[in-house]
């Protein structure tokens, strides 16, 4: 099985990603709902939540950990590869990469939580690849609420999305990195708000591209893992809102297990 968690229920998206780009490996995921958001919590609690979330899908079989949080991904992925040995995947530099791959690269946006952002390793790890470029990031707080709330396309959303895009689109950036789990609902309003001709990356479809190619590259690895189609997906606590919502990134009705 693959691992993927998640500080709650937006981390679906990477599952939906791999779902749409792998062969039908199985899949188990954690979603820490008691414990959401990361976001707003020191880099100490989301690393150790880190591990004991890793912990916990290693204890149920996951031979590799993907890690779809980014503000996990922000501070926990070095202390993961170090302290398990297994291949571990975060969501950042699959993103970057495309990111400096593009065209036009020279002026990139990055949104995501606060965590994230104010951690700077989106531009860290841009200007790394890219010196010359400019990298532009503004922490957007509102948009994991309205997304847990459902509100995908209310006129307070659109209206919240612009305002904290508006830096952004006035810096003229060429490509938008979404550096949250939660942000790949929004990509249409996102998209509709920054500019048609800017380049949307959802970190998502980029870490599950990379997990497709590590596969091939490592069949040894992809031979240890089922591929029966099959997705378990647990969560820390549970509510009516946190099914809908599952059930609207998936695509499909689904149940969650409290554990
Ligand atoms: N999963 C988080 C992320 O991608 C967003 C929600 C949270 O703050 O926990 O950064």
């Amino acid at each position: 099985m693959i691992g993927i968690f998640d500080s709650g229920i937006g981390g679906l998206t990477t599952v939906k990603a791999l779902m749409d780009t792998l062969d039908g490996h199985d899949l188990i995921y954690f979603g820490d709902t008691a414990r959401t958001p990361y976001g707003s919590k020191s880099r100490d609690t989301v690393a150790r939540y880190a591990i004991e979330n890793t912990e916990f899908l290693l204890g149920k079989g996951a031979k590799i950990i993907v890690m779809a949080c980014n503000t996990a991904s922000s501070v926990a992925t070095e202390i993961l590869k170090e302290k398990f040995h297994v291949p571990v995947f975060e969501v950042i530099t699959p993103a970057v990469e495309q990111a400096v791959s593009q065209k036009n690269r020279s002026r990139i946006g990055v949104i995501g939580t606060r965590g994230t952002i104010n951690s700077g390793i989106y531009e860290r790890l841009i200007k790394e690849k890219l010196p010359d470029s400019s990298v532009f990031s503004t922490p957007c707080p509102l948009l994991v609420p309205l997304v847990e709330e459902g509100w995908f396309d209310k006129p307070e959303t659109r209206m919240i999305v612009k305002k904290y895009l508006h830096p952004l689109k006035v810096r003229q950036v060429e490509s938008l990195i979404l550096g949250c789990t939660h942000y790949p609902l929004l990509k249409t309003i996102i998209q509709e708000k920054i500019g048609k001709r800017v380049k949307i990356i959802d970190s998502s479809v980029a870490v599950a591209e990379k997990i497709r190619e590590f596969f091939l590259s490592h069949p040894e690895t992809d031979g240890t893992i089922a591929k029966n189609g099959l997705a378990e997906l647990f969560v820390s606590d549970i509510t009516a809102q946190f099914e809908t919502t599952a059930s609207t990134i998936l695509k499909r009705k689904v149940s969650l297990t409290k554990v």
